[in-house]
């Protein structure tokens, strides 16, 4: 019997998205959907920490055949909170969600090594760089041999009883094998993969899309929308309500950047606009706010095979200022959208035309895509 623990409930503070790294999309899927993938192939029971207050969207996501726990506070905390868990087992794999496209092969090499009389196995790459050890003040104090280093990567694979007890304290160290030989234990290397890169920052994540082979065409394109201003009427824009504001005319809750950011998101993937998918003939959509659409455009460009690489929406108004709230508006658009780089930007036009004048708010947005196979 073999168990899978995946390490998810890192905040991912070094990619810079709005939502944990494990769910930010890669192609079809999210990170934590290509990790399991990798794992389900060999392992009868898998248990994944979530970052807290994201358990049930993990559950949703993962099915009820995983069990989901609340990770902690360090990587080494949330696989004990797992593995806590696990009743029962001959061999433990642990794990990265950033890890998304380690595959299957490698975990199945891990647990033929296991099966062979090891009891700690990791993948490792060779280090290319020459790595010095530095003190405090910035200085070199050392150069370890390159040729004895090497790069260390998941999934690490343990007998259930020597993880365990490498996890009996509550000590704390970067991977599982480190507790593991700490506790005196022999960890066998065998051979990593490029592929099982840990995905740390959006760079990585293209890096990853080319070993997908999927990364195959970008595609931009352009949306714009207006309204009116109208007596009486709340103002929603860019995802928020400014409530001291006049709100504008219009059947929805005329957020002019999120539907222009629909538009250019539909023109980048050729699949429309919001008239064609969202109007009069969905009636279901009357009335939706922004955010909904902005939700729903991002279903369907996703379910197209399509990945957002960047948005960006221009605000053009004599009002709101939108400087005081861009950082909040542009976590809100980005969490509609899973996670996506979004860039929020704002201007007047100098007294004239129709936003000058004072009479309403228009956006222009673009929008840069990647069509996966
Ligand atoms: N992880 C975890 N619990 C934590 C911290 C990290 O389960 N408290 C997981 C992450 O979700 C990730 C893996 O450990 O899958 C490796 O960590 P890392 O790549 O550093 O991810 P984050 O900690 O999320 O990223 P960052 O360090 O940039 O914040
Ligand atoms: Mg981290």
């Amino acid at each position: 019997m073999i168990a899978a623990i995946i390490a998810a409930a890192g905040s991912g503070e070094r990619f810079g998205a709005s939502i944990p790294k494990a769910l930010i999309q890669l192609g079809d899927r999210t990170l934590l959907e290509h990790s399991i993938s990798a794992l389900s192939s060999v392992a009868d029971q898998i248990v994944v920490s979530a970052p807290a207050g994201y358990e049930d969207q993990i559950r949703a996501l993962v099915g009820n055949d995983i069990t989901v726990v609340t990770g902690g506070a360090t990587r080494s905390e949330s696989v004990r909170l797992a593995l806590a868990t696990i009743e029962n087992a001959d061999f433990v794999l642990v794990h990265d969600a950033a890890r998304a496209l380690a595959s299957r092969e490698l975990a199945a090499r891990v647990v033929a090594a296991l099966k062979a009389g090891d009891v700690a196995v990791i993948p490792a790459l060779p280090e290319v760089d020459t790595v010095k050890v530095i003190d405090a003040n910035g200085y070199v104090t050392s150069t370890p041999d390159r040729t004895t280093l090497r790069r260390v990567q998941t999934p690490q694979g343990f007998t259930f009883s020597v993880l365990k007890s490498a996890h009996a304290t509550a000590s704390d160290a970067t991977d599982d094998a480190a507790l593991v030989a700490a506790a005196g234990h022999k960890v066998r290397v065998i051979d990593g993969q490029e592929r099982a890169l840990k995905i740390t920052t959006p760079h990585d994540l293209a890096t990853a899309l080319q070993f997908m082979g999927s990364a195959q065409s970008f595609s931009s394109g352009v949306g714009v929308d207006a309204h009116a201003f109208g007596q009486g009427r709340e103002l929603w824009l860019a995802g928020l309500h400014w409530p001291d504001e006049v709100g504008v005319e219009g059947h929805s809750d005329g957020d002019v950047a999120a539907h222009a950011i629909c538009d250019a998101l539909f023109a980048a993937t050729g699949l429309g606009d919001l008239g064609s998918n969202f109007g009069t003939s969905r009636p279901e959509y009357a009335g939706a706010s922004g955010i909904k659409l902005l939700k729903e455009t991002y279903l369907l460009i996703s379910n197209a095979g399509f990945s957002i690489s960047h948005v960006s929406v221009q605000i053009i108004g004599n009002r709101p200022r939108i400087g005081a709230r861009r950082a909040e508006a542009i976590a809100t658009i980005s969490t509609a959208l899973g996670g996506a780089e979004v860039a929020i930007l704002a201007t007047t036009t100098d007294g004239m035309g129709l936003t000058g004048e004072g009479k309403g708010i228009a956006a222009i947005a673009s929008a840069l895509v990647i069509k996966c196979a």
